[in-house]
This record gives structure tokens, sequence and C-alpha cells, in this order.
């Protein structure tokens, strides 16, 4: 479209579209321009933004609480910050990058540019009917499998309780953080943390992690963008229909990929090898072990192996 038709269809002058495309270049848009053919936004464009999210919303509203960063510590932590300045339920943290990105364990969490959706959200128990971290886990897993079922033809599976694999291989982790109220036992605010692979990055996964991390789609170019998939995991997470716990753990057992197969259960101090059986009502897992003992795994204590 030429700069002078836009200027005319935004009733601004065309020195006003140039400086303004020269924007949208400095913030990474590749944007040809032929002489008298005017400006063209290329398909392969991939920048994360609030605008490019927004058509993919299935409530507008949505949109007014979203907060995207080109690089940010942790978004955990900054949600962390907002949800205790009081930040109200469905606040969403979005990064293209993360320089601290945290995973379970302490461990780190490799968050590069360009590559992949690293987003926190603010929730609030009385708005959400799930009372425990374990159970909000739950339900960020189940969202991005719905969501990248909707996108990609890719079958993604769930490792009890925060990781999504597809094809064997990790492409997103899942990291819940709450505070308490110590007299009633209630939680008072929820961060839930999503990091995706959405490509390969560039150089491909460091050492440590290269034979366990896979991406949504490893073989360029995507056919969509990563604000699709986002806006994806937004209306899934807050979508209240999805807040239904009985609904929301049959989803959660039929995408995970462990029940009635042997696992390794690794603690701070041991290691056994057991049966996974079932989800129990609070999303732990049920285990049967060698000598037929029944055990009920919380989250945090233990690693599962498969
Ligand atoms: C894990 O695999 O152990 C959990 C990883 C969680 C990573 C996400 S990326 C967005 C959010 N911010 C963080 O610092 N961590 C979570």
């Amino acid at each position: 479209m030429s700069g002078e038709q836009i200027a005319r269809e935004l009733g601004v002058s065309r020195s006003a579209v140039w400086k303004a495309i020269n924007e949208l270049k400095k913030d990474g848009y590749r944007i040809g321009a032929a002489t008298n053919r005017g400006y063209c936004l290329s398909e392969d464009n991939d920048i994360l933004s609030v605008p490019g999210m927004a058509p993919y919303l299935s409530d507008p509203k949505f949109a007014e609480h979203i907060a995207l960063y080109p690089s940010l510590e942790s978004t955990n932590r900054t949600a962390k910050e907002l949800a205790v300045a009081g930040a109200c339920h469905g606040t969403v943290i979005v990064s293209d990058c993360q320089t601290a990105g945290r995973g379970r364990y302490r461990r780190q969490f490799y968050s590069p540019p360009g590559s992949g959706v690293y987003m926190s959200f603010v929730l609030r128990p009385e708005r959400l009917r799930l009372e425990t971290p374990t159970l909000v886990t739950a339900l960020a897993a189940v969202a991005v499998c719905g969501a990248v079922m909707k996108i990609s033809a890719r079958q993604p599976a769930i490792k009890w309780v925060n990781d999504v694999c597809c094809d064997g291989k990790k492409v997103c982790g899942i990291l819940t953080e709450a505070v308490t109220d110590m007299e009633s036992g209630n939680m008072e605010w929820v961060v839930v943390g999503i990091g995706i692979n959405f490509t390969a990055p560039e150089g491909g996964f460091p050492e440590d992690i290269r034979h366990t991390a896979g991406a949504l789609f490893p073989d360029d170019p995507a056919p969509v963008t990563r604000n699709q998939l986002a806006a994806e995991i937004i209306n899934m997470m807050l979508d209240p229909a999805g807040h239904d716990r009985q609904e929301m753990l049959a989803k959660y057992k039929s995408l995970l990929f462990m029940l009635g197969k042997r696992i390794r259960v690794v603690g701070a101090q041991s290691a056994y090898d057991a049966t996974a059986i079932d989800i129990d009502e609070a999303g732990r897992l049920i285990v049967s072990t060698e000598d037929g003992e029944t055990k009920t795994l919380s989250a945090g204590e233990i690693r599962i192996e498969p």
C-alpha cells in the first residue's frame, strides 16, 4: 500500500506515515518499500505485540491487562511484584526474552529472544475456583496443550506435573508460585509462568538441554505466529468455563502420557520405581510401588522420570 494511501485512510501526513514505518522497522518489523508501489509488511514478521494478539483474543477485555516487554529478568518476578501491588486477576506479563528465566528447583529456564513465548499470569483465587497451586499448574498445562492443538498439528502430552512435551521433547515448562494467608490457609494470589519453545533458537539449544528440549515448530518457518499462540493460551487460561475442576482434571488426565506406565520417582533423599495409576482431586499423582504400596505424590517434593 502506498504511503499516500495510508496517509489518506488514516488522515495523517505522508511524513507521519514515513516516521511510523521507521519506528516499526526499529522494533524489528520487516517492511519492504518499492518505488510507486508503496510499503509491504512481509508475512514472516513474528514480533510479539498486544495488537498482534488482539485479533485472536476471545474477549477484547483480555488485551487491557496484557503488558509486553522486549526483555525482562523473569516474567514471574515482574508478575509477583505486580500481584503484591494489587494487580487484578487476568494480568498477563509477556516478554520476548528473559535474562534470568527461572524453572523449578531454582533451575534456569533458557529464554532467548525471537524464538519463544515467556508469559506469567496473575490470578486471584476467588475468580478461579481452583484451590491449590498444583491445580493451577494443571490448568496451565491443559491451556497450553489446548492452544498447541488449536494452532498446530502437534500432539502435546503432559509430564506430571508441569512439563508439556511433543514427541518426547520438552517444549514447555510451567512454574506456579503462590502466596497463602497464614491464618485462613487460603491462597491470596497465584502467579503461573509459562515458557514455550516456539521455534528452535538460533544456534540450537545449549548443550545441557540439547537432548531433552524441543520446539513446537523446530523447522522454520512456523505457519502461525507467537502472538497467536500467546492469545490462545490467554483465552484458555482466563475463560471461566475452563475452570471447572472435574472437567479440567479429566482433560489433564487424558493428556498425561504416563498413566499406566512405569516411572521413576526421584526425591531429595531416595529414588524408586513405580507405576503411575491416577491423578486425585487435588492434582496429585497416585502411584503403586513395586511392593504393592499405593502412594500419593505432591508436586514440589519429587521429580518423575520416564
Ligand atoms: C520448569 O520447567 O521447571 C518451569 C519453567 C517455567 C519457565 C517460565 S518462562 C515464564 C515464567 N518466568 C520465569 O522466570 N519462569 C516461568
